[in-house]
Protein backbone atom coordinates (compact mmCIF):
# COMPACT_ATOMS: atom_id res chain seq x y z
CA UNK A 1 0.00 0.00 0.00
CA UNK A 2 1.33 3.26 -0.95
CA UNK A 3 2.31 5.70 1.80
CA UNK A 4 4.68 8.67 2.06
CA UNK A 5 5.39 9.24 6.02
CA UNK A 6 9.51 8.85 5.71
CA UNK A 7 8.93 11.77 2.91
CA UNK A 8 7.17 13.53 5.01
CA UNK A 9 9.27 13.56 8.10
CA UNK A 10 12.25 14.53 5.86
CA UNK A 11 10.43 17.31 4.21
CA UNK A 12 9.99 18.35 7.92
CA UNK A 13 13.20 18.08 8.40
CA UNK A 14 14.99 19.37 5.41
CA UNK A 15 12.55 22.62 5.98
CA UNK A 16 14.48 23.37 9.13
CA UNK A 17 18.39 23.59 6.66
CA UNK A 18 17.46 23.87 3.40
CA UNK A 19 16.15 27.14 1.99
CA UNK A 20 12.34 26.53 1.38
CA UNK A 21 12.92 22.62 1.93
CA UNK A 22 14.42 22.05 -1.75
CA UNK A 23 15.43 24.30 -4.78
CA UNK A 24 15.22 24.47 -8.54
CA UNK A 25 14.11 21.50 -10.26
CA UNK A 26 14.76 18.82 -7.68
CA UNK A 27 11.47 20.87 -5.43
CA UNK A 28 8.35 18.49 -5.90
CA UNK A 29 5.98 22.08 -5.33
CA UNK A 30 5.58 21.70 -8.93
CA UNK A 31 4.07 18.11 -9.24
CA UNK A 32 0.49 16.95 -7.98
CA UNK A 33 -0.03 16.73 -4.36
CA UNK A 34 1.88 14.00 -2.38
CA UNK A 35 4.96 13.34 -5.15
CA UNK A 36 7.75 12.03 -3.54
CA UNK A 37 11.30 14.02 -2.59
CA UNK A 38 13.56 11.64 -1.66
CA UNK A 39 14.39 8.82 -3.44
CA UNK A 40 17.00 6.15 -2.00
CA UNK A 41 17.41 3.42 -4.88
CA UNK A 42 17.68 3.56 -8.22
CA UNK A 43 18.16 0.57 -11.25
CA UNK A 44 17.67 0.18 -14.48
CA UNK A 45 14.20 1.68 -15.25
CA UNK A 46 12.83 1.93 -11.42
CA UNK A 47 13.31 4.08 -8.21
CA UNK A 48 12.73 3.64 -5.13
CA UNK A 49 11.26 6.70 -2.84
CA UNK A 50 12.16 7.47 0.93
CA UNK A 51 9.37 5.22 2.10
CA UNK A 52 10.33 2.47 0.06
CA UNK A 53 7.36 3.02 -2.82
CA UNK A 54 8.76 1.54 -6.21
CA UNK A 55 8.05 3.65 -9.55
CA UNK A 56 8.77 2.91 -13.32
CA UNK A 57 10.13 6.34 -13.96
CA UNK A 58 9.21 8.26 -16.58
CA UNK A 59 11.48 11.50 -15.73
CA UNK A 60 14.24 9.49 -15.51
CA UNK A 61 16.28 11.89 -13.40
CA UNK A 62 14.87 15.07 -16.01
CA UNK A 63 17.09 13.46 -18.85
CA UNK A 64 20.44 11.75 -17.61
CA UNK A 65 18.98 7.78 -17.09
CA UNK A 66 19.36 7.40 -21.02
CA UNK A 67 20.51 3.36 -20.81
CA UNK A 68 19.01 2.38 -17.50
CA UNK A 69 20.01 3.57 -13.72
CA UNK A 70 23.12 1.98 -12.72
CA UNK A 71 23.90 -0.18 -16.32
CA UNK A 72 26.19 -2.83 -15.53
CA UNK A 73 29.16 -1.90 -18.54
CA UNK A 74 28.92 1.96 -17.13
CA UNK A 75 29.13 0.71 -13.56
CA UNK A 76 32.18 -1.15 -14.14
CA UNK A 77 33.65 1.69 -16.05
CA UNK A 78 32.95 3.90 -13.11
CA UNK A 79 34.44 1.20 -10.56
CA UNK A 80 37.41 0.92 -12.85
CA UNK A 81 38.18 4.25 -12.88
CA UNK A 82 37.84 4.98 -9.37
CA UNK A 83 40.60 2.24 -8.54
CA UNK A 84 43.00 4.70 -10.39
CA UNK A 85 42.29 8.33 -10.40
CA UNK A 86 38.96 10.35 -9.86
CA UNK A 87 39.68 14.83 -9.26
CA UNK A 88 43.64 15.20 -8.97
CA UNK A 89 45.97 17.58 -9.70
CA UNK A 90 45.06 17.45 -13.81
CA UNK A 91 43.10 15.59 -16.00
CA UNK A 92 43.80 11.90 -16.90
CA UNK A 93 44.10 11.07 -20.88
CA UNK A 94 40.25 9.99 -20.95
CA UNK A 95 39.85 13.57 -21.62
CA UNK A 96 41.56 13.21 -24.74
CA UNK A 97 39.85 10.31 -25.59
CA UNK A 98 36.75 11.45 -24.90
CA UNK A 99 37.32 15.12 -26.80
CA UNK A 100 38.69 12.28 -29.97
CA UNK A 101 35.53 9.94 -29.05
CA UNK A 102 32.70 12.65 -29.40
CA UNK A 103 34.47 14.78 -32.32
CA UNK A 104 34.14 11.50 -34.48
CA UNK A 105 30.32 11.48 -33.80
CA UNK A 106 29.26 14.61 -33.19
CA UNK A 107 29.56 15.76 -37.56
CA UNK A 108 29.90 19.75 -36.55
CA UNK A 109 32.21 19.23 -34.19
CA UNK A 110 36.13 19.95 -34.45
CA UNK A 111 36.96 20.09 -30.49
CA UNK A 112 35.18 19.37 -27.52
CA UNK A 113 35.62 21.08 -23.59
CA UNK A 114 34.00 19.01 -20.86
CA UNK A 115 32.72 20.68 -17.31
CA UNK A 116 29.78 19.57 -14.91
CA UNK A 117 25.81 21.10 -15.75
CA UNK A 118 24.01 22.16 -18.87
CA UNK A 119 24.24 25.55 -17.88
CA UNK A 120 28.16 25.73 -17.71
CA UNK A 121 27.62 24.49 -20.91
CA UNK A 122 25.40 27.35 -22.32
CA UNK A 123 27.19 29.94 -20.49
CA UNK A 124 30.00 28.47 -22.11
CA UNK A 125 28.93 28.81 -25.45
CA UNK A 126 27.87 32.18 -24.75
CA UNK A 127 30.41 33.66 -23.77
CA UNK A 128 32.36 31.78 -27.19
CA UNK A 129 29.69 33.53 -29.16
CA UNK A 130 30.63 37.07 -27.59
CA UNK A 131 34.37 36.61 -27.54
CA UNK A 132 34.09 34.90 -31.42
CA UNK A 133 33.98 38.78 -32.77
CA UNK A 134 33.89 40.72 -29.73
CA UNK A 135 30.00 41.69 -30.03
CA UNK A 136 27.32 41.44 -27.27
CA UNK A 137 23.42 40.89 -28.10
CA UNK A 138 23.02 37.00 -27.56
CA UNK A 139 19.25 35.79 -29.13
CA UNK A 140 17.07 33.20 -27.56
CA UNK A 141 13.04 32.18 -27.76
CA UNK A 142 11.07 33.21 -25.42
CA UNK A 143 10.51 30.11 -22.97
CA UNK A 144 13.26 28.39 -23.33
CA UNK A 145 15.31 26.97 -20.77
CA UNK A 146 18.83 27.20 -21.26
CA UNK A 147 19.74 26.88 -17.60
CA UNK A 148 19.94 28.04 -14.21
CA UNK A 149 22.35 31.24 -14.37
CA UNK A 150 21.50 34.67 -13.88
CA UNK A 151 21.29 35.22 -17.29
CA UNK A 152 19.18 31.71 -17.77
CA UNK A 153 17.10 31.55 -15.15
CA UNK A 154 13.11 31.46 -15.59
CA UNK A 155 12.58 33.26 -12.27
CA UNK A 156 13.40 36.84 -11.74
CA UNK A 157 14.86 36.66 -7.79
CA UNK A 158 18.45 37.83 -7.34
CA UNK A 159 18.64 38.82 -11.12
CA UNK A 160 18.80 42.11 -12.13
CA UNK A 161 18.12 43.76 -15.72
CA UNK A 162 21.59 44.48 -16.51
CA UNK A 163 22.78 39.99 -16.74
CA UNK A 164 20.16 40.25 -19.74
CA UNK A 165 20.77 43.81 -21.12
CA UNK A 166 22.42 42.19 -24.28
CA UNK A 167 19.81 38.89 -24.60
CA UNK A 168 17.01 39.47 -27.38
CA UNK A 169 14.13 37.00 -27.64
CA UNK A 170 12.40 35.56 -30.10
CA UNK A 171 9.25 33.32 -30.98
CA UNK A 172 10.44 29.54 -31.86
CA UNK A 173 9.89 28.26 -35.23
CA UNK A 174 9.34 32.02 -36.36
CA UNK A 175 12.05 32.88 -39.09
CA UNK A 176 10.43 36.42 -39.27
CA UNK A 177 11.12 36.93 -35.69
CA UNK A 178 14.34 35.75 -36.05
CA UNK A 179 15.16 37.74 -38.61
CA UNK A 180 13.53 40.84 -37.11
CA UNK A 181 15.56 40.06 -33.80
CA UNK A 182 18.88 39.86 -35.79
CA UNK A 183 17.83 43.26 -37.33
CA UNK A 184 17.34 44.78 -33.44
CA UNK A 185 21.19 43.45 -32.45
CA UNK A 186 22.32 45.13 -35.71
CA UNK A 187 26.12 45.15 -35.93
CA UNK A 188 26.35 43.57 -32.13
CA UNK A 189 24.89 40.11 -33.09
CA UNK A 190 27.40 37.45 -31.18
CA UNK A 191 24.73 34.83 -31.63
CA UNK A 192 21.88 32.84 -31.94
CA UNK A 193 20.53 30.09 -29.31
CA UNK A 194 18.59 27.24 -30.70
CA UNK A 195 16.94 24.19 -28.60
CA UNK A 196 16.59 21.10 -30.85
CA UNK A 197 12.58 21.30 -30.65
CA UNK A 198 10.51 23.65 -28.79
CA UNK A 199 10.68 21.50 -25.15
CA UNK A 200 8.99 24.42 -23.12
CA UNK A 201 7.02 23.39 -19.58
CA UNK A 202 3.48 23.86 -19.67
CA UNK A 203 3.23 23.81 -23.27
CA UNK A 204 3.19 21.54 -26.57
CA UNK A 205 5.96 20.66 -27.82
CA UNK A 206 7.05 21.58 -31.20
CA UNK A 207 9.30 19.69 -33.77
CA UNK A 208 11.77 22.46 -35.65
CA UNK A 209 10.99 23.63 -38.46
CA UNK A 210 13.36 22.74 -41.15
CA UNK A 211 12.92 26.59 -42.62
CA UNK A 212 13.08 28.00 -38.97
CA UNK A 213 16.65 26.05 -38.47
CA UNK A 214 17.80 27.04 -41.96
CA UNK A 215 17.22 30.46 -41.71
CA UNK A 216 19.13 30.88 -38.21
CA UNK A 217 21.86 29.16 -39.79
CA UNK A 218 22.03 31.56 -43.14
CA UNK A 219 21.71 34.30 -40.41
CA UNK A 220 24.07 33.36 -38.39
CA UNK A 221 26.46 33.31 -41.97
CA UNK A 222 25.74 36.46 -43.09
CA UNK A 223 26.17 38.41 -39.93
CA UNK A 224 29.54 36.34 -38.64
CA UNK A 225 27.68 35.29 -36.02
CA UNK A 226 27.51 31.34 -34.31
CA UNK A 227 24.79 29.26 -33.85
CA UNK A 228 24.19 27.77 -30.46
CA UNK A 229 22.23 24.12 -30.49
CA UNK A 230 21.20 23.56 -26.55
CA UNK A 231 21.55 19.84 -27.18
CA UNK A 232 21.41 19.38 -22.69
CA UNK A 233 17.97 17.95 -22.82
CA UNK A 234 17.16 16.61 -25.77
CA UNK A 235 21.28 15.12 -26.76
CA UNK A 236 21.06 11.13 -27.86
CA UNK A 237 17.18 10.77 -28.01
CA UNK A 238 16.33 12.03 -31.18
CA UNK A 239 20.26 11.42 -32.88
CA UNK A 240 23.38 9.75 -32.33
CA UNK A 241 25.25 13.14 -33.63
CA UNK A 242 23.60 16.77 -32.33
CA UNK A 243 19.78 16.71 -32.83
CA UNK A 244 19.97 19.56 -35.72
CA UNK A 245 21.40 16.66 -37.78
CA UNK A 246 17.64 15.55 -38.11
CA UNK A 247 16.72 18.88 -39.64
CA UNK A 248 19.93 18.93 -42.07
CA UNK A 249 21.67 22.10 -39.81
CA UNK A 250 24.73 22.06 -37.95
CA UNK A 251 25.15 24.71 -35.52
CA UNK A 252 29.01 26.47 -34.51
CA UNK A 253 28.77 25.07 -31.31
CA UNK A 254 26.71 22.46 -29.06
CA UNK A 255 26.05 22.20 -25.73
CA UNK A 256 25.70 18.82 -23.73
CA UNK A 257 24.81 17.37 -20.67
CA UNK A 258 22.22 14.89 -18.91
CA UNK A 259 22.79 11.60 -20.78
CA UNK A 260 26.74 12.41 -21.88
CA UNK A 261 27.63 9.99 -18.52
CA UNK A 262 24.09 8.51 -18.31
CA UNK A 263 23.82 10.03 -14.97
CA UNK A 264 27.15 10.53 -13.91
CA UNK A 265 28.40 14.72 -13.45
CA UNK A 266 29.48 15.56 -16.71
CA UNK A 267 28.27 18.06 -19.59
CA UNK A 268 30.72 19.25 -22.47
CA UNK A 269 30.85 21.83 -25.02
CA UNK A 270 31.39 21.36 -28.88
CA UNK A 271 32.41 23.11 -31.61
CA UNK A 272 33.44 23.69 -34.66
CA UNK A 273 37.08 25.30 -36.11
CA UNK A 274 34.98 28.47 -36.62
CA UNK A 275 34.75 29.21 -33.30
CA UNK A 276 37.78 26.96 -31.69
CA UNK A 277 40.37 30.70 -31.83
CA UNK A 278 37.27 32.22 -29.59
CA UNK A 279 36.84 29.04 -27.24
CA UNK A 280 40.97 29.56 -26.64
CA UNK A 281 40.04 33.50 -25.58
CA UNK A 282 37.78 32.27 -22.90
CA UNK A 283 38.50 31.31 -18.95
CA UNK A 284 36.01 28.64 -17.45
CA UNK A 285 37.24 25.95 -15.07
CA UNK A 286 35.93 24.34 -12.02
CA UNK A 287 37.56 22.34 -9.02
CA UNK A 288 35.55 18.85 -10.43
CA UNK A 289 35.34 19.81 -14.41
CA UNK A 290 38.67 17.36 -15.13
CA UNK A 291 37.31 14.44 -13.12
CA UNK A 292 38.03 11.20 -14.48
CA UNK A 293 35.37 8.82 -13.51
CA UNK A 294 32.34 10.59 -15.71
CA UNK A 295 34.65 10.95 -18.11
CA UNK A 296 35.52 6.70 -17.86
CA UNK A 297 31.45 7.17 -17.42
CA UNK A 298 31.04 9.03 -20.79
CA UNK A 299 33.11 7.26 -22.91
CA UNK A 300 31.30 3.80 -22.05
CA UNK A 301 27.83 5.68 -22.53
CA UNK A 302 29.36 6.66 -26.24
CA UNK A 303 30.08 3.43 -26.74
CA UNK A 304 27.09 1.39 -26.27
CA UNK A 305 25.27 4.84 -28.13
CA UNK A 306 27.15 3.76 -30.84
CA UNK A 307 26.74 -0.14 -30.82
CA UNK A 308 23.56 -0.78 -29.46
CA UNK A 309 19.80 -0.15 -30.76
CA UNK A 310 19.45 2.01 -28.05
CA UNK A 311 17.72 4.54 -30.20
CA UNK A 312 15.78 2.72 -32.04
CA UNK A 313 14.57 0.95 -28.90
CA UNK A 314 13.87 4.37 -26.54
CA UNK A 315 11.98 5.38 -30.30
CA UNK A 316 9.62 1.84 -30.46
CA UNK A 317 8.74 2.06 -26.37
CA UNK A 318 8.56 5.55 -26.69
CA UNK A 319 5.54 4.84 -29.15
CA UNK A 320 3.94 1.64 -27.35
CA UNK A 321 3.71 4.52 -23.76
CA UNK A 322 2.22 6.96 -27.00
CA UNK A 323 -0.36 4.89 -28.55
CA UNK A 324 -1.50 2.92 -25.29
CA UNK A 325 -2.33 6.58 -23.45
CA UNK A 326 -4.20 7.70 -26.34
CA UNK A 327 -6.16 4.69 -26.48
CA UNK A 328 -7.15 4.82 -22.71
CA UNK A 329 -7.79 8.40 -23.16
CA UNK A 330 -10.09 7.72 -26.09
CA UNK A 331 -12.11 5.08 -24.22
CA UNK A 332 -12.43 7.29 -21.06
CA UNK A 333 -13.62 10.16 -23.39
CA UNK A 334 -10.57 12.10 -22.46
CA UNK A 335 -8.98 14.67 -25.40
CA UNK A 336 -5.00 13.89 -24.38
CA UNK A 337 -2.50 15.97 -26.43
CA UNK A 338 0.93 14.20 -27.12
CA UNK A 339 3.01 16.02 -28.13
CA UNK A 340 7.16 16.22 -29.07
CA UNK A 341 8.88 13.31 -29.81
CA UNK A 342 8.28 9.54 -28.64
CA UNK A 343 11.43 9.29 -27.03
CA UNK A 344 10.42 12.53 -25.18
CA UNK A 345 6.82 12.80 -24.76
CA UNK A 346 4.39 15.44 -23.10
CA UNK A 347 1.37 14.81 -22.46
CA UNK A 348 -1.62 17.45 -21.40
CA UNK A 349 -4.81 17.21 -21.29
CA UNK A 350 -7.24 19.01 -23.97
CA UNK A 351 -9.96 21.85 -21.84
CA UNK A 352 -7.62 21.56 -18.93
CA UNK A 353 -6.60 25.35 -18.84
CA UNK A 354 -5.61 24.89 -14.76
CA UNK A 355 -4.29 21.72 -15.41
CA UNK A 356 -6.29 19.88 -12.84
CA UNK A 357 -6.55 16.92 -15.03
CA UNK A 358 -3.06 16.16 -15.47
CA UNK A 359 -2.46 16.70 -12.01
CA UNK A 360 -4.66 14.49 -11.04
CA UNK A 361 -4.00 11.76 -13.63
CA UNK A 362 -0.28 12.22 -12.63
CA UNK A 363 -1.14 11.74 -9.04
CA UNK A 364 -3.54 8.50 -9.70
CA UNK A 365 -0.63 6.88 -11.64
CA UNK A 366 1.79 7.76 -9.10
CA UNK A 367 0.00 6.42 -6.24
CA UNK A 368 0.39 2.82 -8.99
CA UNK A 369 3.46 2.84 -9.32
CA UNK A 370 4.59 5.06 -12.25
CA UNK A 371 6.58 8.55 -12.17
CA UNK A 372 5.11 10.89 -14.80
CA UNK A 373 5.07 14.49 -15.00
CA UNK A 374 1.72 16.91 -15.96
CA UNK A 375 3.80 19.66 -16.60
CA UNK A 376 7.18 18.73 -18.30
CA UNK A 377 8.37 16.28 -21.15
CA UNK A 378 9.18 13.11 -19.92
CA UNK A 379 12.06 10.59 -20.97
CA UNK A 380 12.20 6.88 -22.10
CA UNK A 381 15.39 5.29 -21.49
CA UNK A 382 16.65 2.26 -23.06
CA UNK A 383 15.86 -0.06 -20.62
CA UNK A 384 12.56 0.18 -20.58
CA UNK A 385 10.80 -3.26 -22.04
CA UNK A 386 6.91 -3.91 -23.77
CA UNK A 387 6.51 -5.52 -20.00
CA UNK A 388 7.68 -2.15 -18.62
CA UNK A 389 4.71 -0.41 -20.89
CA UNK A 390 2.12 -3.15 -20.30
CA UNK A 391 2.86 -2.36 -16.15
CA UNK A 392 2.70 1.15 -16.76
CA UNK A 393 -0.73 1.17 -19.00
CA UNK A 394 -2.02 -0.55 -16.06
CA UNK A 395 -1.84 2.24 -13.84
CA UNK A 396 -2.40 4.75 -16.42
CA UNK A 397 -5.74 3.08 -17.53
CA UNK A 398 -7.11 2.97 -13.72
CA UNK A 399 -5.37 6.48 -13.45
CA UNK A 400 -7.80 7.86 -16.65
CA UNK A 401 -10.86 5.87 -14.59
CA UNK A 402 -10.07 7.37 -11.33
CA UNK A 403 -10.06 11.30 -12.84
CA UNK A 404 -13.62 10.59 -14.59
CA UNK A 405 -15.31 9.13 -11.50
CA UNK A 406 -13.76 12.22 -9.51
CA UNK A 407 -13.81 14.86 -12.02
CA UNK A 408 -16.67 16.99 -10.60
CA UNK A 409 -14.81 17.09 -7.32
CA UNK A 410 -10.74 18.22 -8.76
CA UNK A 411 -9.10 21.18 -7.86
CA UNK A 412 -6.57 23.35 -9.54
CA UNK A 413 -3.07 22.66 -7.82
CA UNK A 414 -2.26 25.68 -5.65
CA UNK A 415 1.02 26.40 -6.55
CA UNK A 416 -0.10 26.05 -10.56
CA UNK A 417 -2.35 28.66 -9.95
CA UNK A 418 0.08 31.04 -8.60
CA UNK A 419 2.80 30.15 -11.18
CA UNK A 420 0.04 31.29 -13.76
CA UNK A 421 -0.97 34.22 -11.88
CA UNK A 422 -4.78 32.59 -11.70
C1 LIG B 1 17.79 22.67 -22.75
C2 LIG B 1 18.52 22.77 -21.45
N1 LIG B 1 19.61 23.55 -21.37
C3 LIG B 1 20.31 23.68 -20.24
C4 LIG B 1 19.91 23.01 -19.10
C5 LIG B 1 20.70 23.20 -17.84
O1 LIG B 1 21.32 22.00 -17.48
P1 LIG B 1 21.78 21.75 -15.99
O2 LIG B 1 20.53 21.64 -15.16
O3 LIG B 1 22.56 20.49 -16.04
O4 LIG B 1 22.62 22.93 -15.58
C6 LIG B 1 18.79 22.19 -19.12
C7 LIG B 1 18.35 21.48 -17.92
O5 LIG B 1 17.26 20.99 -17.82
C8 LIG B 1 18.06 22.07 -20.33
O6 LIG B 1 16.97 21.30 -20.41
Amino acid sequence: MWSNAKDKALRDRAAQVIPGGMYGHQSTVLMPEGFPQFFTDAKGTRITDADGNVYIDFMCAYGPNLLGYDQPDIRAAITRQQAQIDTGTGPSPLIVDLAETLVGMISHADWAMFCKNGSDATTMALMIARAHRGRRKVLVATGAYHGALPWSTPRPGGVVAEDRAHLIYFDYNDPQALTDAVAQAGDDLAGIFATPFRHDTFADQTLPDADYARTARRLADAHDALLVVDDVRAGFRMARDCTWQTVGVQPDLSAWGKVLGNGQPISALMGNDRAREAATQIFVTGSFWFSAVPMAAALETLRLVRDTPYLEQIGRIGLLFREGLAAQARDTGFALRQTGPAALPMILFEDDPDFRLGYAFCGAAMRRGVYMSPYHNMFINAAMTEADIAQTLEATGAAFEDIKRNRATLRPSPTVAALMGT
